[in-house]
């Protein structure tokens, strides 16, 4: 099975780590939606889009990627990372799956380092996240993901 994980991670490389856990079991591409590349999701056989949590949403570049690249009726899976809480991040990127007939297969979420505004002055919040167990349960979320496509 191939898998296409689309992301942004920028604030502490959180997300990242995360998908590199995930990759870490095989058959996925990592893409950097901020990177200039030629996209052809076509190909795989199953797409995720990842990100920070920022303002209580996925960053614009996912959003706007999920929406000019995403084929009709690929099976879709959402990650993200936050200092404080995922909230409803997913939102749009439920709606354009939808719009897309796009099932959606699970949503992951753990916690990131966060030094963003005033939490800087605290020495930040959700220090030395993603720990270890974040990032075993990241490699099951996909485990679990690719045997449902089996
Ligand atoms: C500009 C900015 C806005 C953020 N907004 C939120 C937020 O609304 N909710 C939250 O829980 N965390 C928020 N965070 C914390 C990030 O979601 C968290 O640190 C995440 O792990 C960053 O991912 P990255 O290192 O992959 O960029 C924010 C961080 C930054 C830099």
């Amino acid at each position: 099975m191939k898998t296409a994980i689309c992301y942004y991670s920028r604030h502490h490389g959180n997300t990242r780590k995360v998908l590199d856990a995930m990759a870490g079991e095989g058959g996925v591409d990592l893409i950097d939606v901020t990177a200039q590349q030629e996209i052809r999701l076509e190909e795989y056989d199953c797409i995720g889009f990842a990100s920070g949590v920022y303002f209580g949403k996925f960053h614009d570049g996912v959003l706007s990627f999920a929406r000019q690249y995403l084929p009709q009726g690929k099976p879709v899976f959402f990650a993200c990372t936050y200092g404080g809480d995922k909230g409803t991040s997913t939102k749009v990127l439920l709606e354009i799956a939808k719009e897309k007939n796009c099932p959606v297969l699970g949503e992951f979420g753990c916690k990131g380092f966060d030094t963003f505004g005033p939490f800087k002055l605290v020495g930040g919040i959700a220090k030395g996240h993603p720990n270890t167990q974040d990032l075993e349960r990241a490699r099951s979320f996909y485990r679990e993901i690719k045997e449902r496509l089996h």
